[in-house]
């Protein structure tokens, strides 16, 4: 929104009573403990939101802050859409005693620019690293020096944002998903958060990976769970998985493995599926005639029609697009075995 003169004035005037920081101190800032507030409005916040940051509106922020943080010492970061209401909340909490108080410069929109630049590097360096190992044939060793890379910060590992992958939570939503004491099994699951959901859920899980690193990494996150982390590689499982459960959930382990690698690829993920079992693959989507430019490379419907020569039928289809500019189609599908 445009902002009026008057407005820009008021926030002029204050600013020179008030401390603002930058998004790179914010984040150093919040590592060592201060506390980060948004005070947006409710739908501001409920739309998206820094991780780790409280929402107290700027409405009732001087109602309620005495009550939520009573130690006027405590380091808090106040944050807004742009830095400008934050501003005027800090000067207020200023006011009332507060004698660490900041204001994001920037707001909202150079926290954003500052994570999509923080992906974007990232997922350079996942490219790099990958591609050093699929020169010498190895399609899968880069998934571990990634991990071990990262030294345990999941901002390193394109894919890991630690909640469980959005499509597949929307489907389990609509389709009332419930777990109700059946095994599960999670294909190449890193950091482990749509095992976790499975099993809040009410599933039985056990979740496997290729990488010792993203296992070791799965079971600390979720460690108060009984969730059976294990390293497995797909091509090589124990058997007594096969065709041993009631539900397979397959998560962008597909679309990272070589493209002539695809039917292999589902023929041992299929494998796991019990008869009369479901599979849900979530994966990015592409036309049948479409060739992916670069990893990781979306599937076709063609490419996953080699499910149903696995005695699968396809008994929900749904696309939607992906939150990247301009948007890549996620597919998430549902299969019975027959
Ligand atoms: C793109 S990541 C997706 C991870 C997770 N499903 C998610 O969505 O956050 C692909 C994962 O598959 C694992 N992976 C790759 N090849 C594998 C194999 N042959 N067997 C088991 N896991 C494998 C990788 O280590 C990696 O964690």
């Amino acid at each position: 929104m445009e902002h009026s003169k008057e407005f820009e004035k008021l926030v002029t005037d204050i600013k020179p009573n008030i401390k603002e920081i930058s998004v790179a101190e914010t984040l150093e800032r919040v590592e060592n403990g201060a506390m980060l507030i948004d005070v947006r409005e409710d739908n501001e916040w409920d739309a998206e939101h820094a991780s780790g940051a409280e929402h107290i509106g700027r409405g009732v922020i001087e109602r309620d802050i005495v009550w939520k943080h009573p130690d006027k010492d405590k380091e808090l970061i106040l944050y807004c859409g742009g830095g400008y209401r934050s501003a005027l909340a800090a000067d207020n909490l200023q006011k009332m005693g507060y004698t660490n108080v900041y204001s994001m410069i920037g707001g909202w929109t150079a926290w954003k620019e500052r994570m999509q630049a923080e992906k974007d590097s990232a997922r350079e360096r996942t490219k790099e690293i990958a591609e050093s190992f699929l020169e010498k044939g190895d399609a899968t060793g880069w998934f571990d020096a990634l991990y071990k890379e990262a030294e345990g910060n999941n901002e390193k590992i394109p894919w890991a944002d630690l909640e469980p992958n959005k499509y597949f939570v929307e489907f389990a939503e609509k389709t009332n998903l419930q777990g109700a004491d059946r095994n599960a099994l999670v294909i190449g699951c890193g950091l482990g958060d749509d095992a976790r959901y499975l099993h809040d859920l009410g599933f039985k899980v056990t979740a496997f990976d290729i990488s010792p690193t993203a296992i070791e990494w799965a079971r600390k996150l979720h460690h108060e769970t009984d969730i059976n982390f294990l390293i497995a590689d797909l091509f090589d499982a124990p058997k007594q998985w096969f065709q041993a459960f009631d539900f397979v959930l397959e998560v962008y382990t597909i679309q990272p493995l070589p493209m002539e690698m695809r039917p292999q690829v589902i023929d041992a993920i299929a494998n796991f599926v019990k008869f009369q079992g479901k599979l849900v693959v979530v994966t990015r989507g592409r036309e049948d005639d479409e060739i992916p430019p670069e990893l990781p490379w979306a599937l076709s419907r063609k490419d996953l029609s080699r499910f149903e020569e696995n005695g699968f039928e396809q008994i929900n289809f749904k696309e939607m697009p992906g939150d990247e500019e301009p948007p890549i189609p996620r597919f998430v599908v549902e299969y019975f075995k027959q």
